[in-house]
């Protein structure tokens, strides 16, 4: 399967095979990640962030560094020639001079596809806007392949903000092509976005539910999320649903026994700390898995893998 040179912006562009594909190279960067390779020598990537990253810019960097790469980029767009009033299209023409893979975080939806447009590095959306997440959701499956064995057969929620959480939008496109129950749980305000439903609803049993006790004790993936207040038009709305869900030792005192809980971070009181502990969480596993997933997708694209 051909990767190189390829785009990432869309878990709506990729099959099944491909996936899978991914997720079978993921799989074997795992022990290469750990101990460091030369296998991205003399490669360069750059990350433009227009928006806050935590995990997502740095287990890039990681990832690149432990493959024998290196970083350039900026992490806060006031001090590059944004503010001068430079167009995304320009910058990135004038970055892939300096660069062999971009990766690019925007506050606007269709930024990573319009850098995809002028450049001819590949381009991988770190997220754009509330729309998608792409490199997120792949780890996100990775570590439910890997705590699972299986995806298909898999009952799945996904909870909190479906409306403006770009990381669930990825996640549910892609495990639409897989045999999963999906169950979503939101508040009515911030249910799926109406176009990842329609195409996810064609392929899946899908099901919307407000109250997390709905679903809680049938499922096998439980993937909280965080409210993105910042997406908000206003704190109005905001307030009345901060604060939607929570989950504590004393909910998962009804889940099954080999339930799996994932959350993409950062967490601000979906999940109490006191969970941490207990067998379910994962959701600081997945952050290695970050690494992994991202050392196959770099090495994929720089055409290094195949
Ligand atoms: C997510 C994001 O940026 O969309 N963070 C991440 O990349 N792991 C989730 C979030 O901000 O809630």
């Amino acid at each position: 399967m051909e990767f190189r040179g390829r785009d990432i912006i869309s878990l709506k562009d990729f099959s099944r095979e491909e996936i899978d594909y991914v997720l079978e190279i993921a799989k074997t960067m795992e022990p290469v990640a750990k101990t460091g390779s030369d296998l991205l020598q003399n490669k360069i990537l750059a990350t433009l962030f227009y928006e806050p990253s935590t995990r997502t810019r740095l287990s890039f960097e990681s990832a690149m560094h432990r493959l024998g790469g290196s970083t350039i980029g900026f992490a806060e767009a006031e001090i590059s020639s944004v503010k001068k009033g430079e167009t995304l299209a320009d910058t990135v023409r004038v970055v892939e001079n300096y660069a062999d893979v971009i990766v690019i975080r925007h506050p606007l939806e269709g930024a990573a596809r319009l850098a995809a447009e002028f450049a001819t590095v590949p381009i991988i959306n770190g997220g754009s806007g509330a729309e998608e997440h792409p490199t997120q959701a792949l780890l996100d499956l990775y570590t439910i392949l890997k705590e699972k064995k299986r995806i298909d057969g898999l009952n799945v929620a996904l909870v909190g903000d479906l409306r403006y959480g770009r990381t669930v939008h990825s996640l549910a496109y892609a495990l639409s092509l897989y045999e999963v129950n999906l169950l979503l749980v939101s508040p009515e305000m911030l249910r799926m976005r109406r176009e990842v439903l329609e195409t996810i609803k064609e392929r899946i049993r899908v099901s919307e539910k407000s109250k997390i006790e709905e679903v809680i004790r049938k499922v096998d993936v439980l993937y909280m999320t965080r409210i993105q207040k910042e997406r908000f038009p206003d704190a109005a709305e905001y307030a009345k649903v901060k604060g939607s869900y929570r989950i504590n030792t004393d909910i998962l005192q009804s889940v099954r026994k080999d339930l799996v809980l994932l959350h993409p971070l950062p967490r601000v009181d979906e999940i109490a700390p006191e969970v941490d502990k207990t067998e379910h969480a994962k959701y600081f596993d997945q952050v290695w898995n970050g690494i992994v997933m991202r050392s196959a997708l770099l090495g994929l694209v720089l055409g290094k893998i195949s």
